[in-house]
């Protein structure tokens, strides 16, 4: 039998073949379908670009205006989730939340007819349509209030912030909302996407595969961290304290969120557009001090850690974004997974069609031979 070398975290070690997207970590480049990620940044939207993840190709006119009727036509949620939802203590955070309400979908579409292209269709567009729903429905509920019923004239990002704030967005800000969308859609061999496509081989249900993704999104080293990035900002107030704070936590070992990347050893491109998006959103709306903040981190972090290739990732500049929008900390990492679906369900799709069972192999190193010990003479 061969004997491989352990790899923690599995680093460098391929888990699939995907002609999904494609990371160059060392040029900073990301590209969806082989399309550069500023491209589609700039010229296509949302569903747009979910449905190239998924289908390999951009739609045509009438295949995009279907694609786009038909996920805004299964927006709303069913009843019974949403009186399950409120059941749900107030308190959770909405990661929990969408987990079991993601799982919950199962439960009424329990047919699995993997080898049918309906079926695979008729899920991609249920799940990419009720994401967003259950995200905006939980945080209407906790609140206390009943949750907004979609809107069937708005667009997909401009729905989703209407259903959040009970009232119909700027153009701007569904258009940026639309764009962060796109940058958080999919990216290769990452934990959720890993998860996702594990759950995926044992050709159980898609509601079970993007339930799983979203529990291993919800991590702070994974999705969470743009929570805590803003928290992290926060705690350190000024830019005066930013160059103390570093150095205080450098000290103490302590990693600096929404910086550091297993693969880009340079600036992340999606941090790079997230950040020209704080500036368009800051010219209409108003300065916000925190952005001071994170530029001067940028600047110290590199100047400290640049040798290392330590810079910032996705998750750095997508919370000021949002919290720019009034979007409340803890729905940061929802908003991810609305967007995050989208590549989940490419790599679904992408393992049905060359499936085999994940299972790797481990290196034991316990004892054997070992006696059992009766329970009274147990220490
Ligand atoms: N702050 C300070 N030092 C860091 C950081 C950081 N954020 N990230 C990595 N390092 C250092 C680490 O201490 C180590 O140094 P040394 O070689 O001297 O021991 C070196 O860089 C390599 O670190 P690693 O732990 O081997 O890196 P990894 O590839 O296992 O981890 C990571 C990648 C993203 C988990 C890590 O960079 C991290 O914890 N970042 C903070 C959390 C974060 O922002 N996560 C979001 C990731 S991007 C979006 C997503 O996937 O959701």
């Amino acid at each position: 039998m061969m004997v491989c070398e352990f790899k923690p975290g599995l680093e460098g070690i391929p888990a699939a073949q995907s002609s999904i997207s494609n990371v160059d970590g060392q040029n900073g480049i990301l590209e969806y379908r082989g399309i550069r990620i500023e491209e589609l940044a700039e010229k296509s939207t949302f569903l747009e670009t979910a449905y190239l993840l998924i289908w390999g190709e951009l739609p045509n006119k009438e295949e995009l205006e279907a694609f786009e009727h038909e996920v805004h036509s299964h927006r709303r949620i069913k009843y019974r989730i949403r009186d399950m939802m409120k059941c749900f203590p107030e308190s959770g955070h909405p990661m929990d939340a969408l987990q079991a309400s993601a799982a919950a979908l199962g439960l009424f579409y329990s047919r699995r007819d993997l080898h049918n292209p309906i079926y695979i269709r008729d899920a991609v567009v249920r799940l990419l349509a009720n994401i967003p729903t259950m995200v905006a429905a939980f945080q209407l509920m906790r609140k206390g209030n009943d949750p907004v019923r979609p809107c069937d004239d708005l667009d997909y990002s401009a729905n989703f912030l209407y259903m959040l704030n009970e009232k119909e967005p700027d153009p701007l800000l569904a258009r940026i909302f639309d764009v962060c969308l796109i940058l958080q859609a999919e990216h290769t061999m990452n934990a959720s996407t890993f998860s996702a496509r594990v759950t995926a081989s044992t050709l159980t249900d898609p509601y079970a595969v993007v339930a799983s993704a979203v529990g291993t999104l919800g991590g702070p080293l994974h999705g969470g961290a743009n929570e805590e990035v803003i928290q992290m900002l926060e705690e350190i107030g000024s830019v005066e304290n930013v160059r103390p704070y570093i150095d205080d936590s450098l000290q103490r070992n302590v990693r600096f969120m929404g910086f550091g990347h297993r693969v880009y050893k340079v600036k992340d491109p999606r941090a790079t557009i997230l950040q020209s998006l704080v500036e368009q959103l800051f010219a209409k709306f108003g300065h916000d001090k925190y952005y001071d903040i994170a530029q001067e981190m940028e600047r110290v972090i590199e100047e400290k850690l640049g040798h290392k290739g330590i810079y910032p990732n996705v998750d750095f500049y997508s919370g000021l974004v949002y919290r720019k929008m009034g979007i409340p900390t803890d729905l940061f990492t929802p908003i991810f997974a609305i967007s995050r679906v989208a590549g989940w369900l490419a790599h679904w799709k992408e393992q049905l069609e060359e499936n085999r069972i994940f299972r790797p192999t481990q290196i034991y190193n316990g004892r054997h031979d070992h006696p059992y010990t009766p329970i009274e003479q147990r220490a």
